[in-house]
């Protein structure tokens, strides 16, 4: 259990945002299984003030998606007020800002991981957003620029006097981008240093990791990103082996064909069927990741109809139950 604000969340497991991943579809599978506090994934506040239908998309709430964090990114404080203007607070339990996106196109411009070569710019913008906006706010850094200017406890101290109530770090510098293992230390001496929640992030890709992840920090939540692609049974997996040290056996193909079908229904459901379909192929793919179906995975990635990627999930589940 931990708490931002006057939240309470009853685990310490968050789904962590993605770009181009943590949709509704997404987080409404994912808190299927045991997942019960999410963040969308980052909402550029210049593509918002540019009416951006796809950008607009990603503000779609579901009472079904509570509490759920919506992240916003950007650096003219103008800016980012108007698009608190255009987030509804009804629809949404907390504002998160995102200081630790590595792109070019977004940290080279001063955005994301931009900020954090220049964390009097980021307090000052994070004291705008906490200013203008009814619900807590967090934010999402990174362990620094690079290997060379690890400013992540002093980022986070100026975050937490900006009246940031909750902070997610991922343990990599801007440099590292996705690559390399997570610095636990970093992340430990950020939780010493602040009173604000710590949400850690960073190599959460199986039970036992998160686990690691817990006793190396000391944080109080962890936030699974790429360790849930397929695998949304991470979180009620992740909270057996934590409460009672039981290893959870692994759902069989029927429970992950369901699992996909429901996921495809509401993806198309959500972004018509080409897009859906299109969107569901690299899912396919991280579902099946393990099930040696490398025509079955290739097939999936030229479907472009809802039908056809039902009949691969058909196929897959025979070929697996035959295997077993
Ligand atoms: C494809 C992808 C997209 C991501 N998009 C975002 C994002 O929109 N906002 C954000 O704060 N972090 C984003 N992240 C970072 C993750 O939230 C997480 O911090 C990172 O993947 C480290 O965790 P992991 O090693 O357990 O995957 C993204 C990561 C990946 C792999």
């Amino acid at each position: 259990m931990f708490s931002i604000g006057n939240l309470t969340f009853d685990s310490p497991l968050v789904l962590a945002p993605m770009a181009g991943i943590s949709d509704l579809p997404y987080r409404l599978i994912n808190r299927s299984l045991g997942c019960r506090f999410a963040f969308t994934e980052m909402i550029s506040a210049d593509s918002l003030m540019q009416k951006s239908v796809n950008t607009f998309r990603m503000l779609t709430a579901s009472p079904h998606d509570r509490p759920l964090g919506v992240q916003l990114m950007g650096n003219n404080v103008e800016t980012l007020k108007k698009a608190l203007d255009a987030v509804s607070e009804d629809a949404f339990d907390i504002i998160d800002f995102n200081s630790a996106c590595p792109a070019k196109k977004v940290a080279s411009k001063g955005k994301g991981a931009g900020l954090l070569r220049d964390p009097a710019n980021l307090q000052k913008i994070l004291k705008a957003i906490v200013d203008n906006s009814n619900l807590p706010v967090t934010v999402k850094i990174r362990a620094g620029w690079d290997a060379t200017s690890l400013n992540a406890v002093e980022t986070g101290l100026r975050a937490q006097d900006a009246g940031v109530k909750g902070i997610t770090i991922h343990g990599r510098t801007k440099m590292q981008g996705y690559r390399g293992s997570v610095d636990y230390e970093i992340i430990r001496r950020v939780k010493e240093a602040l009173d604000i929640p710590v949400i850690a992030s960073g190599d959460a890709l199986s039970p036992d990791l998160i686990r690691k992840m817990f006793e190396e920090t000391g944080c109080d939540a962890v936030a699974v990103a790429r360790g849930a692609l397929g695998n949304p049974w991470i979180f009620r997996e992740t909270e057996a082996l934590m409460k009672n040290g039981t290893l959870l056996s692994r759902p069989d193909v029927s429970e992950i064909t369901g699992i996909m079908k429901k996921h495809l229904a509401l993806l198309t459901g959500y972004l018509g069927e080409r897009i859906g379909v299109i969107h569901f192929r690299k899912f396919f793919k991280w579902y099946t990741k393990g099930m040696p179906l490398k025509e079955l995975k290739l097939r999936a990635f030229l479907a472009t109809t809802e039908d056809e990627i039902l009949g691969l999930i058909d196929e897959a589940e025979k070929l697996e139950s035959v295997e077993a």
